[in-house]
């Protein structure tokens, strides 16, 4: 039963990922979605590659071309899809309309869920509406791209980690292809075993914006927690991956990952040199906050590797470093 009722869930997502595709070829998808998608510079490849799409302007699309073809309304809202209305739960409607459409796929290709854009500047609405959990779709075990990243990430044994969609089309434009989203919301475990599949090393590209950077060193402690090998790259201030490398051309964008690369201590202390090379005290919280994410390094080897890089790095003896991450690892235990 279960099982036939996630195949049926499986088979709608398909139908509904046609028809978004479908849709960006219509009159009304050309004007507004396709040629949105060409402003940003998104080429038919890789509008193809990542099965881009288009939900028309209207409220059942969706909803009539799916139950023409055979599916229950049922199976539709299970799917996320359509949405009940308020008060009148026998009335339904399509949940993605009048924005483009940017499906999130399994690692096999096949779509789960959508994440929908909206075309205009309209700050009432959410920039982006996407599919809510469902019987097939657990967020928390998906990353945007994986199915097209996953070969790249093996071969070069290091994974990309942006927080948008469209960070992630961009790199691909970029010819980077071992990059994955976590779209916007705080790592979790299953994505990090995700990742671990392909490889164990990390590079996060968050958004140059004070909450891009809170998020790196919340994910950069989850990844090191997970034994990954983490490193980080800072955008100037209000570039995102897909914005700085528009700007700049791909040759650029690549060279400046090659040469702002920082293990998680680099970037730690490149966050905050300024301050503390005035500020003892500063200086003091930065070395515990540096000792805070060594001690989330499961392996003795790899954290005492890390302690000597510190040492090093913040003119601190080893000692005191050794002593403050005894102190974190008994109180996490
Ligand atoms: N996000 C979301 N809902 C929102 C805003 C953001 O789900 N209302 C998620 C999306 O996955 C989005 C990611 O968080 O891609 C990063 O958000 P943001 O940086 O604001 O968007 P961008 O991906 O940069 O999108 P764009 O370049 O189109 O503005
Ligand atoms: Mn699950
Ligand atoms: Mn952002
Ligand atoms: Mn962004
Ligand atoms: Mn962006």
């Amino acid at each position: 039963e279960a099982q036939n009722e996630r195949e049926s869930l499986l088979i709608a997502l398909g139908f509904a990922r046609d028809f978004f595709v479908k849709n960006l070829q219509t009159a009304e998808g050309k004007s507004i979605g396709l040629s949105y998608f060409k402003e940003r510079g998104f080429t038919p490849a890789i509008i193809e590659k990542f099965d881009l799409g288009y939900a028309l302007d209207g409220w059942d699309n969706l909803l009539n071309a799916a139950k023409k073809a055979g599916f229950k309304e049922e199976i539709l809202l299970k799917a996320g899809l359509i949405l009940q209305k308020e008060g009148d739960a026998s009335r339904v409607y399509d949940r993605f309309r009048n924005r483009v459409i940017f499906a999130i796929h399994n690692i096999s290709g096949k779509p789960l869920g959508f994440g929908a854009r909206i075309l205009t500047k309209d700050k009432n609405q959410p920039k982006y509406i996407n599919s809510p959990e469902t019987p097939v779709y657990h967020k928390s075990d998906v990353l945007y791209g994986m199915f097209q990243a996953k070969k790249a990430i093996r071969d070069k044994d290091n994974c990309y980690l942006v927080e948008g969609y469209t960070d992630v089309v961009s790199l691909h434009l970029s010819g980077i292809e071992n990059v994955v989203a976590s779209s916007g919301t705080s790592l979790t475990d299953g994505q990090i075993k995700l990742i671990k599949r392909f490889t164990d090393q990390v590079t996060v590209l968050y958004d140059g914006d004070a909450a891009g950077i809170k998020a790196s060193l919340r994910g950069i402690d989850l990844l090191l927690e997970g034994g990954l090998n983490v490193k980080a790259v800072v955008f100037p201030d209000g570039e995102d991956p897909d914005s700085y490398s528009r700007k700049v051309g791909s040759q650029a964008f690549q060279d400046y990952l090659e040469s702002n690369s920082r293990d998680f201590i680099g970037f730690k202390i490149g966050l905050y040199k300024e301050e503390f090379t005035k500020n003892p005290i500063r200086k003091a919280e930065v070395i515990r906050e540096v000792v805070q994410s060594i001690g989330k390094i499961p392996d003795p080897i790899i954290r005492s590797v890390y302690a000597k890089e510190a040492s090093g790095l913040l003119g601190i003896e080893e000692d005191i470093i050794h002593a403050e991450l005894n102190k974190t690892i008994l109180k996490s235990q």
